[in-house]
């Protein structure tokens, strides 16, 4: 199994300033560029999309005071957040299918959990044998349940490094709004292979960033061993088609 990984993060394919709205034509361009790209036979060894919150999953999270390792034992804000997720989920699959991408969803709070010390744990059985079949899974940030802790929130990234990490992926892709790690100079870095390159750019004020932030992003990317692009919606046709595009991490 050797799928490519894609994230289309929340502020592609949501308002972020409102509350529970789509941004129906980031969302509309990410199913073309997906469509256009299996039709080109550009994906045949497979692909996993993650999506995240955005303005569906953050909202409710921020109200309920629940993050990655703070977490809730209680239904409404947990089916708050994970209801509105399942929603923003299903608006993703439908733009897919009017594409006639082949999309099944995967949901995280159903499949996923993490033990005492936070660690998560995801089986992929079921997304391999739906890859071999010809499905595109789809997952996206969730709740999962956490051992001590209710139900915390799993972010979008931290999937996608679980999957890369058990499917062998041979590339990911995270699709975001900025076209790329910046420097100073605001230009995109074309490549990132340690943290010492980009060090005094991103620097550690995002430490304290759990579920993303550029610095942890970079840093988790860097530990991977399939290559990791980060790039703006308008390379999205581009990096499945198979060039480099954004900051390549690697
Ligand atoms: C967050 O997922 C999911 C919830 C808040 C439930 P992400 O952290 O991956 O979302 P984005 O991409 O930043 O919006």
């Amino acid at each position: 199994m050797s799928a490519t990984i894609l994230k289309l993060g929340g502020s592609v394919i949501t308002d972020k300033d409102r509350a529970e709205t789509l941004d129906g034509p980031g969302l509309e361009r990410s199913a073309a560029a997906i469509a256009s790209a299996i039709g080109d036979g550009a994906l045949e060894d497979g692909l996993v999309i993650v999506h995240g919150g955005g303005s569906f999953g953050h909202h409710h999270a921020s109200e309920h005071g629940v993050t990655t390792t703070e977490g809730t034992d209680e239904i409404g804000p947990a089916m708050d957040i994970h209801g509105a997720m399942e929603t923003l989920n299903r608006f993703v699959l439908s733009r897919l299918h009017e594409q006639d991408v082949p999309a099944i969803p995967v949901h995280p709070f159903s499949a996923a959990h993490r033990d005492g010390s936070g660690t998560l744990y995801l089986p992929t059985g079921q997304i391999e044998t739906m890859l071999e079949e010809g499905f595109v899974p789809v997952l996206y940030g969730d709740l999962v349940a956490n051992t001590g802790a209710g139900a915390t929130i799993v972010s979008g990234d931290e999937l996608v490094t679980e999957l890369a990490r058990a499917l062998e992926a041979n590339r990911i892709g995270l699709c975001s709004t900025v076209p790329g790690v910046l420097d100073d100079d605001e230009e995109v870095v074309d490549r990132i292979t340690s943290f010492e390159d980009v060090d005094s750019i991103l620097g550690e004020s995002e430490s304290t960033d759990v579920t993303g932030g550029m610095a942890g992003k970079v840093r988790t990317l860097l530990e991977l061993d399939a290559p990791a692009s980060i790039f703006g919606l308008e390379s999205i046709d581009a990096f499945l088609a198979g060039e480099a595009v954004g900051t390549n991490i690697e």
